[in-house]
């Protein structure tokens, strides 16, 4: 489909055609240019070698976890077990009967569409330049003043702080499909903090805890559209989630590849299950726990043939929140490797420079 060029410059008719003016500034995002139908991939989203995904480095025989949580009902050890094993080895696994109903999974996937489908100008309302309210941000590629090459994702990021303030300031095209979605994984995310908890040490999640490990969510819809040459970009960069634990919603296409622990160069594939839910562990629950469970990073591939959505809820602690090795886990007399940072300094690092692996948790080494 043709975009509509409201402006008086069209990509074919001027050589002094600013790419950069039209997907990052004047709202059309990557999605607009991969409707342009260009042959080639504009240089600015070309990545140097080392960042793009070498097809060689894909370890074919792993596969992350896959869990049933509908076991975990009549605390079944087990299950515990398992979910704490994959957090620690893995990083990240996917869950199977978790509770929240397929259709709302089905709702928010296509909310996602229906506003990355709004025109331009829509969407631009919602730009950093524009937006009214710092809860609401759509933009393009990750930080497109640090990068030296630009990823090629669009995306709106909606902050949580109250059902009000989302009925008041999230897009009208997306609101209640994403805040039923928060809404439903609530009991998920419990469980897993609480079994999780459970093994550092942390016997009950008091409200205290329960705000220091999910006290502020932040929900993302990533819009990765069809790209031309992606093998010379990337969706995502290298990064882990500087969250307590993510829960990822991903379609069928496919492309997030995850860091094989305890190999220098191996990745794995993240295969999409109609249904299932990926669950991650971040940066600020790796620090709480004082590294037993780790935050691996990750990254998504571009695709060639296919549009491509994915709506991660990033589970965080607040803000103002001091994060650093729970005093359950150090009682015992282990050695704190992180020290206590704020954590919105912490975000702060992390969005101050372009993604680097797993960089950001340097930050808060002793
Ligand atoms: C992220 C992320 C993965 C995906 O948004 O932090 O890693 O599959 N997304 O889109
Ligand atoms: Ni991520």
């Amino acid at each position: 489909m043709a975009p509509a060029m409201a402006s008086n410059v069209t990509p074919s008719s001027s050589s002094s055609f600013d790419l950069i003016q039209y997907a990052v500034h004047e709202g059309h995002g990557v999605k607009g240019i991969s409707e342009l139908g260009l042959k080639a991939l504009p240089e600015q989203y070309i990545q140097p070698i080392d960042e793009r995904i070498d097809m060689k480095t894909v370890v074919e025989e792993h596969f992350i976890p896959i869990i049933d949580m509908s076991n975990l009902d009549d605390d079944r050890p087990d299950v515990a077990d398992l979910i704490c094993d994959a957090a620690e080895r893995w990083g990240f696994f996917q869950v199977i009967n978790h509770g929240v109903p397929i259709k709302v999974l089905e709702d928010v996937k296509n909310a996602a569409y229906r506003f990355f489908e709004l025109p331009a100008e829509e969407k631009k309302k919602h730009s950093k330049d524009n937006s009214p309210t710092n809860n609401v941000r759509f933009g393009t590629s990750f930080m497109p003043d640090a990068e030296k090459a630009l990823e090629w994702k669009d995306y709106l990021s909606l902050f949580y702080v109250s059902q009000e303030e989302a009925d008041s300031d999230w897009p009208s095209a997306c609101k209640n499909e994403v805040m039923e979605f928060v809404k439903s994984s609530d009991g998920l995310i419990k469980n897993l903090l609480k079994t999780l908890a459970k093994r550092l040490n942390v016997k009950e999640i008091d409200e205290e805890k329960e705000k220091l490990f999910m006290g502020s969510k932040r929900i993302n819809m990533n819009y990765y559209p069809k790209c031309p040459n992606p093998e010379l970009t990337i969706g995502v960069g290298r990064h882990s989630d500087v969250s307590t634990l993510t829960v990822l919603l991903q379609d069928q296409v496919g492309g997030l590849y995850v860091r094989k622990l305890d190999s220098s160069d191996g990745w794995i594939h993240v295969p999409p299950i109609n249904g299932a839910i990926v669950i991650n562990i971040g940066d600020a629950l790796q620090i709480m726990s004082n590294g037993r469970y780790r935050s691996v990073e990750h990254r998504v591939a571009a695709n060639g043939t296919e549009n491509r959505i994915s709506v991660p809820i990033f589970v965080n602690p607040r803000p103002n929140d001091v994060i650093g090795p729970l005093s359950e886990v150090i009682e015992n007399g282990e050695v704190a490797i992180y020290k206590q940072v704020l954590y919105s300094d912490y975000v702060k690092h992390f969005f101050r420079k372009a993604h680097d692996g797993k960089g950001t948790v340097e930050y808060a080494k002793i």
